[in-house]
């Protein structure tokens, strides 16, 4: 095993695993893939990129990770068992560095209630499912789920043995969010000290956030002598979260003076990443959010406006372009020309290739045409428009809508299909957003469901761009649709447009691939 420095903490991220598996937040494959390549950017030491054995879904995107993103470590996760090993070796081996990542629960509550087990047949177990990992790969994890709830002597145990079946990774997982800081602190300094062979091993901690504890557990845990750390951009996971990777890192960097411990993390690259995110799941960030909330660096009251204005540090222990953020908002308008937008992509944290940029720089224009001033939000939407558009047969030619409070509104779409029919159709509806919706479903023929339907404003004044998310159901799965433009209307038919498209390619594709296809949620 080659020597680690001891005072860098590696960043285990799982988004695409734990934060995928929440609802509202699964994503498609290619959006997996763009995830994946952004996280690798960011400086992730590990990315855990799914459960091989969830569905063919899972595999193939955990595969295409594995094949197309170099740098971190790509681990799988699996029970402690040979078919889930194998399919997560068979997912991950072609990764530049593969890791198998093995779970087994190890408290009493789970070892009674959930898997019938005594203590005797979770250890046999824990070493057979090391054991037959490492027969395959050399970088094994090993992690006895609700650790915090386990008997300490009994983690001990299972740390133990693991270590001597091959474990490389023990990670102690807060897995239902009990734990509180003093005590995951004196758990980790407890196994370090008494576990035999823990120094060959590095020491990780995974915290939910149930108790809104899950950066502060973590923090405990790596004073108490974790080196890895399981965390997520913006936090997202099952149930309340997970640890987020943009508070855990930038608490490591600005209490350095407390800590000593570094991270690989390209602090400049946590907005972008944590914006790509949440265009991508549909899911907002809250304003107050620490660290990438739109709020995070905003002044408001005199005091600490005057404050500001005399020296920075009076009232702000980061700077926002530490994390990526620009403050300076600047504006460009529609005599701004492709070097200026090329700069200030740039500085938003975006690498666009010539062609993205000639793709977002038309986009621009079109848009500074509706639009007065354009804001950084404006050039985000933009980008990440073009990076995560879902291509599908059918597109919006034009939309008319009229509606009126006194009776039902109208509306009228003609759609352009890839086969080069045109098709219109108009329909009345509940006001303009489902008559322009109905038009659509009467027009491709797609009727879904509409289970939840969110706009908001990316910028600020009245010629603001208004985003809308959709969340349908079609054929008892979930699918959902983003678009930003500066009407909501329009907004809200392109991004059920892009749900249509997205079960139209699932049909194609026709068989089922036994979950989740690639273009649902
Ligand atoms: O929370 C948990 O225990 C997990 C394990 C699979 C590591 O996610
Ligand atoms: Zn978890």
């Amino acid at each position: 095993m080659s020597k680690r420095d001891p005072n860098r903490v590696l960043i285990f991220d799982t988004t695409l695993r734990d934060g995928e598996q929440s609802p509202g937040c699964s994503m498609t494959q290619p959006e997996k893939l763009r995830m994946a390549k952004a996280l690798a950017e960011l400086g992730v030491d590990v990315i855990e990129a799914g459960f091989p054995i969830a569905s063919r879904g899972d595999w193939e995107a955990v595969h295409e990770i594995a094949k197309e993103v170099r740098g971190p470590i790509i681990a799988g996760l699996a029970r402690c068992n040979r078919e889930d090993i194998d399919k997560a070796w068979s997912a991950v081996r072609v990764a530049e560095r593969p890791r198998i990542h093995v779970f087994l629960a190890t408290s009493a509550i789970h070892r009674e209630h959930k898997l019938g087990m005594a203590k005797e047949e979770i250890i046999h177990a824990a070493v057979e499912g090391v054991k037959y990992a490492r027969s395959l790969c050399e970088d094994i994890e090993f992690s006895p789920e609700d650790a915090s709830r386990t008997e300490l002597e009994f983690l001990r145990e299972v740390v133990e043995a693991v270590i001597t079946a091959g474990a490389t990774t023990v990670n102690i997982p807060d897995t239902v969010g009990y734990t509180v800081p003093e005590e995951f602190h004196e758990v980790f300094s407890y196994l370090k000290q008494n576990v035999r062979g823990a120094e060959n091993v590095t020491f990780s901690v995974h915290c939910h956030n149930d108790l809104g504890l899950a950066v502060a557990n973590s923090l405990a845990a790596i004073r108490g002598g974790a080196r890895q750390v399981e965390c997520t951009i913006n936090g997202i996971g099952e149930r309340a979260g997970n640890a987020s990777l943009e508070e855990l890192t930038m608490a490591l960097k600005v209490r350095e003076g407390i800590y000593g411990l570094h991270t690989g993390i390209d602090g400049k690259r946590l907005f972008p990443t944590s914006r790509l995110l949440s265009s991508i799941t549909g899911m907002p960030i809250p304003r107050n959010k620490a660290i990438v909330g739109e709020n995070a660096f905003a002044h408001e009251s005199g005091i600490h406006q005057h404050g500001m204005l005399k020296h920075h540090t009076t009232y702000e222990i980061m700077r926002p372009h530490d994390v990526g953020m620009s403050r300076t908002n600047l504006v460009l308008g529609k005599h701004s020309g492709r070097a200026a937008l090329r700069e200030r992509i740039k500085e938003l944290g975006f690498e666009l290739s010539d062609t993205e940029l000639t793709r977002v720089f038309n986009d621009f224009k079109a848009l500074a045409d509706k639009k007065k001033e354009l804001f950084d939000g404006d050039i985000e939407a933009l980008v990440l428009k073009s990076e995560v558009e879902t291509a599908g047969p059918w597109s919006l030619e034009n939309l008319h809508v009229v509606s009126d409070s006194s009776k039902f509104a109208t509306g009228r779409v003609v759609l352009r299909h890839a086969d080069a029919r045109i098709v219109t159709h108009e329909s009345s509806g509940d006001g303009p957003v489902d008559a322009a919706l109905k038009a659509i479903e009467q027009a491709t023929g797609v009727f879904a469901k509409l289970r939840k339907f969110e706009v908001r404003s990316v910028t600020v004044g009245e010629d603001a761009q208004g985003e809308a998310v959709l969340t349908c159901e079609y054929n008892g799965r979930t699918y959902r649709g983003t678009s930003v433009t500066t009407d909501i209307v329009e907004s809200s038919a392109r991004a059920f447009i892009e749900i249509v498209n997205a079960i139209e390619s699932s049909r194609r594709r026709g068989a089922d691939l036994g979950d989740v296809p690639a273009a649902a949620v």
